[in-house]
């Protein structure tokens, strides 16, 4: 009976003692399970959701020394302990701030990267080296205390190395993203490259994808598709990231270049949603996109050194021709830089490099007649900004006497193009813009195959039906 006593008693305080261990535990569990569902709540979608979001975010690499500093800090407080055991006090206050500063660390990441819509492996295995390492500090909190109190003696010791690796790795994920995956690596020495394989090329450096795809995509849209950012889950960083796709899978599908996202998704209108490069950046040019096609269509091969049907002209554009000097009209052009009218902008402090005609301020007055009264200066214009405004093809009269004419806008105004023709004699003319105007593909066709017209675009024009991408260089 008395035995029978002692024993109820003993249960009872073990049963009380586990709850108050479980209490214990237990926010740090709930805690953890909110940070391990978050990622599935907020998908790392690779869609940019909020610009107020990247302000704060980026933040992040401010704030994250702190927790690194506090970490670490953490394990050398309890060694030094054992000897000065006032430190004991100090490392936990040290943990309970670490915990403290690490979640909004870890906010504010998430925000920056949800907010721009990066994603892709190197971000996901920070975001996740991050959400462990919060969750073994959480659980470094009642693991201490039962150290503390002499049970579970071993959880606290083995779950604190474990969170300097965690700290550790993540920050090797975090610091790959912003200074890219070779940084620590790059001028490791040869012998310990071929050691570790890392000199495995998957290219040769004569193919024409390492010649003509490569450094396009490098320049053009490895800043959104890289090892910082892989927006839409793509890399376009190197030969195997590109074969390997995006989140809708395949990009490249070889030999069938007009069945493949990557050249459908460059070959969109500009204003399309899908359009890439995306925000605005600098689209890639027809030759460039002819490249592509044809490329993908020789088999996308990373070593083919030619491409059937390819030939890239090894002559560089020539360099633009002196106009000659207008010091001596240097009073007019500046009466024009007072006014509140057009301007004329000189394209460098060398007067032979010529002048800019600007109409942004007055587009919608700006029409036949006051350009008329820039004939004065025709040799010296290089660049006349027409866009939008109320020019008419009778414009084409004056625009032909600028015989120095390298670019020319017209892009949003009413032209059919009746007067194009007179274009022709202007053998600097390499750009020209008639997108959004009425340019039909006959009046279109007299300039098309001029040879020294490199950039002609054509976007919402009747004239674009007969040519799909809408941008065409000869
Ligand atoms: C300013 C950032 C940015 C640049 C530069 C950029 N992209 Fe994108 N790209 C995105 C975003 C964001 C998405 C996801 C949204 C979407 O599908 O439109 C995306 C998606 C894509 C997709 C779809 C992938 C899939 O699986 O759904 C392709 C293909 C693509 N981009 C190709 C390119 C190419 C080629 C370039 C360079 C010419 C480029 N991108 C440059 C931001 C960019």
């Amino acid at each position: 009976m008395i035995v029978g006593e002692r024993n109820t008693g003993t249960a009872r305080s073990f049963l009380q003692s586990s709850w108050i261990n479980a209490q214990a535990w237990l926010p740090a569990l709930c805690g953890s399970a909110l940070l391990l569902a978050s990622p599935y709540v907020f998908r790392l979608d690779g869609k940019p959701h909020s610009d107020l979001l990247q302000f704060f975010g980026r933040f992040h690499p401010v704030l994250l020394h702190v927790p690194i500093g506090l970490i670490l800090l953490l394990p050398a407080l309890e060694i030094a302990a054992i000897k000065r055991p006032g430190l004991g006090d100090a490392a936990e206050f040290v943990l309970r701030a670490a915990v403290a500063v690490t979640i909004p660390t870890l906010a504010l990441g998430y925000m920056l990267a949800y907010g721009a819509g990066d994603t892709g492996e190197t971000v996901l295995r920070h975001m996740w080296g991050a959400i462990t390492l919060c969750i073994f500090l959480f659980l470094c909190i009642p693991a201490r205390r039962a150290w503390k109190a002499g049970a579970h003696v071993l959880t606290y010791r083995l779950l604190l190395p474990a969170t300097i690796l965690a700290l550790i790795w993540t920050s090797h994920q975090g610091g790959s993203i912003t200074h890219g995956s070779d940084y620590l690596t790059h001028y490791m020495p040869r012998v310990l490259r071929r050691f570790f394989r890392m000199d495995i090329e998957e290219t040769n450096a004569g193919s024409f994808f390492s010649l003509h795809i490569y450094p396009v995509l490098d320049a053009k849209c490895v800043a959104c598709h890289g090892a910082s950012s892989a927006r839409a889950n793509l890399r376009l960083d190197s030969y195997s990231g590109l074969m390997r796709g995006g989140q809708d899978g395949a990009v490249v599908l070889p030999g069938r270049p007009e069945a493949s996202m990557l050249l459908a998704r460059v070959t969109l209108s500009p204003g399309d949603k899908h359009f890439m490069p995306a925000e605005g950046r600098t689209p890639l040019n027809s030759e460039e996109i002819s490249w592509m096609r044809a490329w993908i269509r020789a088999g996308a091969s990373p070593t083919m050194a030619r491409v059937a049907g390819v030939n890239i002209a090894t002559t560089a554009e020539a360099p633009p021709q002196p106009v000659g000097d207008y010091s001596a009209l240097m009073p007019d052009i500046l009466r024009f830089q007072e006014g509140q009218g057009p301007k004329l902008v000189a394209v460098s402090s060398k007067p032979s490099d010529g002048l800019i005609l600007r109409t942004n301020d007055v587009s919608s007055s700006f029409n036949d007649a006051q350009l008329a009264q820039f004939q004065k200066f025709a040799p010296y214009i290089v660049e006349a900004e027409l866009a939008r405004t109320a020019v008419t093809d009778a414009a084409f009269d004056t625009i032909g006497t600028f015989r120095n004419l390298r670019a020319l806008h017209l892009e949003g105004t009413s032209i059919t193009g009746s007067g194009l023709a007179k274009l022709a004699p202007l053998t600097q003319l390499t750009y020209l813009n008639l997108s959004g105007t009425k340019v039909t593909a006959q009046f279109a066709s007299s300039i098309r195959n001029s040879s020294h017209l490199r950039h002609l675009y054509l976007f919402n024009t009747p004239a674009e039906a007969g040519d799909k991408a809408g941008r065409i260089t000869p």
